[in-house]
This record gives C-alpha cells, structure tokens and sequence, in this order.
C-alpha cells in the first residue's frame, strides 16, 4: 500500500487547504471558496479538534511534508442516527499513485484507535468515478443513492457508502 502519513490539522495547514481550493476539488462541494472562507475553514477545523467534534488531516508521502491533500472525519446525523461522515482530496499532481486509498485506510485505523464505534459513511457523487473507487478500495460498502442540497437551490446526487467501525456489528 502506498506509504501515506497523517498529521492531525494543525496552524500550519492554512496554504494546504488554500491549495486544495481549486474549482475542480471544489467542485464536489458546491464550488471554489472566498479566501475569507478559506480561512474560516481552517478556523473551523482546528476549533472542531480541540472540540472532538471533527478530525482533519493533512495527508504526508515521503518528500513531501508540507501535505498533498486532506482528509477527516466529523460527526453528524444519518436520518437521525449519530454517524461519523469523512471527505478526502488530493492534489491533481499525485493523483493515481494510490494515496487516497491508503489515507483512506490509515485516517479509519486512527478513529477505530480513537475508540470511535460509529459506522463511517461517505458521500461521492455519481458522477465521481475516482472517488467511488477510492470507497471500494478502501473498504466500504454501497448502500444506496442520495440527494443533498448542499447549500440552497443546489442539489449534489451522491452515492452512499458504508464502513463498520465496530466489526463486531456487522451484520
Ligand atoms: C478522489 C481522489 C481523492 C482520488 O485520489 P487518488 O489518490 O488519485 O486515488 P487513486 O490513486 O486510488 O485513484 C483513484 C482513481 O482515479 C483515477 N484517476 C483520476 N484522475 C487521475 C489522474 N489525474 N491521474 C491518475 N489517475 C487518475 C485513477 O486511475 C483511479 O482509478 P481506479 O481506481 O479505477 O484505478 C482525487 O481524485 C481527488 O482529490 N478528486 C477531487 C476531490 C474529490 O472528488 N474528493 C472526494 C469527494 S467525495
């Protein structure tokens, strides 16, 4: 498996994130942000942490320490069950190399190692066919489709995927 680090979010990712804020990544969420959002992202980020409420990380390969992409897990409701969700990106100049998948792998070790129990679900939209991979490859399994109004008057259609933390629950 393609040798990945994860460092959890710190001060210093401001340019990483800046970086991964191009229309293209974006485009998975709704668009390109404001510098003013950016920075309010990497606010939000590092406030969640020290919260316990979502955990980003800036993922590492060997050479490059200041971070090729970013990934994390936060908590939220699945019609009304507590549920962990989690979101990756990659920038475009390392994509194929396998590095989501091992981030991927890594970032569900680290919460499992975290006591976290909650089933992890993931949210590529259909027509994401590298991140839909990056789900099978992972782990996870296909449960069905959904649409998610992402912010008013848009609406993304999304596959949904599953991974069981708690193995044990496992049907
Ligand atoms: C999805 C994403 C994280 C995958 O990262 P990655 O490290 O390239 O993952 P992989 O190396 O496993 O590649 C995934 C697939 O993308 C394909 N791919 C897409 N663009 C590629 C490129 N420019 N170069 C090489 N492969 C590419 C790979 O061939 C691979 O296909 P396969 O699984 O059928 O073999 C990355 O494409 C990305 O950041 N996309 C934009 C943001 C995004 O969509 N995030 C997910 C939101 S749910």
């Amino acid at each position: 498996m393609t040798d990945v680090t994860l460092r959890p979010w710190s001060a210093d990712d401001l340019d990483l994130l800046r970086r991964a804020n191009t229309p293209e990544l974006m485009d998975q969420l709704g668009g390109a942000e404001t510098d003013e959002e950016v920075i309010a992202r990497h606010e939000r980020y590092l406030r969640m942490q020290q919260e316990g409420t979502a955990f980003q990380f800036r993922i590492e390969v060997p050479g490059h320490p200041e971070g090729v992409g970013v990934i994390g897990y936060w908590r939220r409701d699945h019609h009304g069950r507590p549920v962990l969700e989690a979101g990756w990106s990659v920038e475009a100049a390392y994509r194929g190399q396998g590095i989501a998948p091992a981030a991927v792998v890594a970032m569900l070790e680290r919460a499992r190692d975290s006591g976290e129990t909650l089933p992890v679900y993931a949210y590529p939209r259909v027509d994401n066919p590298a991140s839909n991979s990056v789900c099978r490859k992972a782990g996870f399994t296909l449960v069905g489709e959904e649409d998610f109004e992402v912010r008013p008057g848009l609406v993304l259609h999304a596959n949904v995927w599953v991974f069981e933390l708690d193995g044990a629950s496992r049907a």
